[in-house]
């Protein structure tokens, strides 16, 4: 009896300890679809109001398709308890969770702070940049705040634009409680990034006191290996920090091939809170290239009858490497010493060529399949783009340095062809109404014939609306024309962007979407040259159903990426009902590469997914048999960023030539397996974790369709693992994956 009372008293102390400290705000939300400021004001009569919860978009709670406008309101009690309970007493935090896309916080009918653009231009528009709609939303205000009504009733309001999509307060839990030191105790990781020295890894954190007190205790930062459960202690020491002043802790440790952690552990002298941080380093599974010759990238080609034709045959090893090509068709011919083959090709068919590399350590040879007939694109193209680094600051500079990069460090080897300008080189018409490149690109032709020189080609971008989704100039009632011109220019690839066109639609229906893709495709086939066509409309009308029926070679499916797990985890693993629509000559696009340095715009940064989410990305992109754009600043390709992007044996999985869209063959809790099958009748497995821990994985085999023995290979690391039966056993480190090739026995 005794027990079961201190178990009540105990039950009531912690309950009342955790009301102290945290509001809880999931509940009584209001919502009301328009725009008035005066929605801010605490005596607007709300109850009339619908009810609306702040877990999921107001699309799916009754306002499908609503882009624009829209209030949140909430009444709640401020206990003056929540400051009474805690140790630092200065401010209080609203925490609103994810707002899709911007917003503007009220309390009791005063502003308080704002997280959107900055475009923004007017109180009525704000609009943001990209992936806003990814951080959780927090206000910090000082508890001397004279709008604050301690112990009595307050309204918060929350005013919300949408630019399009899902829309509103959709994720995380909103509640107020009191900052504590693991706000102002800040362990900033991206104030540096790892560099490669090497075989060392280095990084400086800062450790920073944002508070107005003085902070001491101890810190003490450790390097974890996951597999091999090896742990590296860095530093352990007492700080002591003053308001504002900050202490760098420069780390250095070998790099390593499996996933690895920093963990940091601070615990506070005075209140014995511990803070526990972590941060992940780039790890390298890519094994070191051999200096006998390899042929890698694609294995057939496709080009049309008397178009021109380029294509340069992918090998590594140590140079100077000498070519060879055997049965090629008439038209074609091969530059020796530099593996290009040009030329054009009359005859219709499909002509085995023997390719050879030789160098002074070996010889390699492989079949190119080269078709001659009407499909092109017959493996996703692999090339950079400007987008995700340069946005609408890319220059004719920075393209062709892209270009030299390409094959200073080798990509070129390993298949990546395209180069890329997306939007920004437009400056307008001149008086025979052709576009003309603005004062960025000097003659679009002389770079375009730069890169052919290297055995590269060269993409542009247009959009059929009068403007680009960057305001530049569109194809709008020049399609014909642009088309024409971009042939002049030697263009190989075109990005075709929805952008404005919405404007000009009637309305969303098959034929109206259809429309100005079909315009521009025509114009493409009346060119002496293949242009690759690449639609960009962000999935509408489920386009990956009649993209390739109206001359598409690539389709984006989705929206814009960013460099987050979530928007990469949510585009990545949606991929499914568009797979039977993948095929050569025609894929599904879940957009660019995030992984390098990118930014979009003039300030880059380093990709904010961790190693283990970029090996997901690329993994799982090679498994969609999706296009791949480096998305980044090639010049800042570090080693953990090349051997991302230079595995000759995960890049074959998404070149293999059947050209199948992987499909997931297993979901439970956080664990995903896809499956891709190849070519050769063996199979591509991702099992990824999508969880925030590491998780121990059971494959059951004969589930998944393998009977008998399989030889399971790690596709990264390039080594046969052994010779399975029945299960397989594995872990997958957190957002991580295990990227596998099974073969039958
Ligand atoms: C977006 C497109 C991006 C990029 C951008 C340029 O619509 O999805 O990939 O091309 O426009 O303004």
């Amino acid at each position: 009896m005794k027990f079961i009372f201190t178990l009540i008293i105990l039950l009531l102390f912690s309950w009342s300890e955790v009301v102290a400290s945290t509001v809880n705000l999931e509940k009584g939300w209001k919502f009301k679809a328009g725009d008035n400021l005066t929605w801010a004001k605490p005596d607007v009569d709300d109850s009339k109001w619908e009810s609306i919860s702040t877990g999921q978009s107001w699309e799916s709670q009754g306002h499908e398709n609503y882009d624009g406008f829209g209030w949140y309101r909430i009444r709640m009690v401020i206990p003056s308890s929540l400051k009474e309970s805690a140790y630092l007493k200065d401010s209080l935090q609203f925490i609103l969770g994810k707002v899709d896309d911007d917003d503007q916080f009220y309390l009791n009918g005063v502003f308080i702070g704002q997280n959107n653009s900055k475009h923004q231009t007017s109180d009525s528009a704000f609009r943001n940049g990209n992936g806003f709609y990814l951080p959780e939303r927090k206000y910090t205000i000082s508890t001397n705040h004279p709008d604050i009504l301690w112990d009595k009733e307050n309204i918060i309001a929350v005013r919300i634009f949408d630019q399009g999509g899902g829309g509103g307060m959709y994720a995380g839990i909103p509640s107020i409680s009191m900052a504590d030191i693991s706000q102002y105790l800040v362990i900033d990781k991206r104030a540096d990034f790892y560099k490669f020295e090497g075989n060392y890894i280095k990084k400086t954190f800062v450790v920073r006191n944002t508070s107005n007190v003085v902070l001491n205790g101890n810190l003490s930062i450790a390097v974890k290996l996951e597999e091999s459960r090896k742990e590296i202690s860095i530093a352990d020491s007492d700080i002591d920090l003053k308001s504002g002043e900050i202490k760098e802790f420069p780390v250095s440790f070998d790099v390593s091939n499996e996933p690895t952690k920093v963990q940091f552990t601070f615990k506070h002298r005075d209140s014995n809170l511990i803070i526990n941080d972590v941060d992940e380093s780039p790890y390298i599974l890519t094994p070191k290239l051999s200096e006998t010759p390899a042929i890698n990238g694609a294995r057939v080609v496709g080009v049309r009858p008397n178009k021109i034709f380029l294509f340069t045959i992918p090998a590594t090893g140590l140079c100077p490497i000498t070519f060879d090509a055997k049965g090629l068709p008439d038209g074609l011919i091969l530059d020796k010493k530099t593996g290009i083959i040009t030329g054009k090709v009359a005859k219709q068919g499909e002509y085995k060529v023997t390719l050879t590399a030789k160098n002074i350590k070996g010889e390699a040879s492989n079949i190119l399949t080269i078709k001659v007939g009407t499909q092109i694109m017959l493996t996703p193209p692999m090339g950079w783009n400007s987008w995700n680094c340069w946005g609408l600051s890319v220059d004719e500079e920075k393209v062709l340095q892209s270009a030299k990069i390409f094959k200073e460090k080798g990509l070129i080897n390993h298949g990546w062809t395209y180069i890329n300008i997306d939007d920004g080189w437009q400056a307008g018409r001149n008086a025979d109404g052709e576009i003309v490149p603005n004062k960025n690109f000097t003659h679009v032709r002389t770079l375009s014939d730069s890169l052919h020189q290297m055995g590269l080609k060269f993409g542009i971008y247009s959009s059929p609306g009068p403007l680009t989704c960057g305001g530049y100039t569109g194809s709008y009632r020049h399609e014909i024309q642009d088309a024409k011109t971009y042939a002049k220019w030697g263009v190989d690839y075109l990005k075709y962007d929805w952008c404005s066109y919405a404007t000009i639609a009637k309305d969303r229906s098959l034929p109206e979407l259809m429309k100005p893709y079909l315009l521009m495709n025509k114009g493409l086939m009346q060119n002496d040259r293949d242009i690759v066509y690449s639609l960009c409309q962000y999935g509408m009308g489920d386009v990956w159903k009649w993209g390739a029926g109206i001359g598409g070679n690539l389709w984006r499916t989705t929206g814009d990426i960013g460099d987050m797990w979530e928007a990469l985890s949510a585009i990545g693993f949606s991929q499914t009902q568009n797979a039977d629509y993948a095929g050569p000559g025609h894929w599904n696009d879940p957009d660019m590469l995030t992984v390098g340095w990118v930014g979009w715009g003039p300030n880059l940064h380093p990709s904010r997914l961790t190693a283990n989410e970029q090996y997901t990305h690329i993994s799982l992109w090679c498994l969609l048999s999706a296009p791949l754009l480096i998305g980044c600043d090639v010049s800042r390709l570090d080693d953990f960023t090349l051997n991302l992007l230079t595995n000759d044996e995960v890049i074959a999985i998404d070149q293999d030539p059947l050209g199948k869209q992987a499909i997931p063959v297993y979901k439970s809790g956080n664990i995903q397996i896809w499956l891709k099958e190849l070519e050769d009748g063996s199979k591509a497995i991702g099992i990824f974790n999508l969880g925030a821990d590491p998780e121990k994985v059971t494959v059951h085999l004969s589930d998944l369709g393998f009977k008998g023995v399989h030889t399971i290979r790690d596709i990264w690391q390039q080594k046969d693992i052994g010779e399975f039966k029945g299960t397989y056993e594995t872990t997958v480190s957190n957002h991580g994956v295990k990227f596998l090739k099974l073969t039958a026995k």
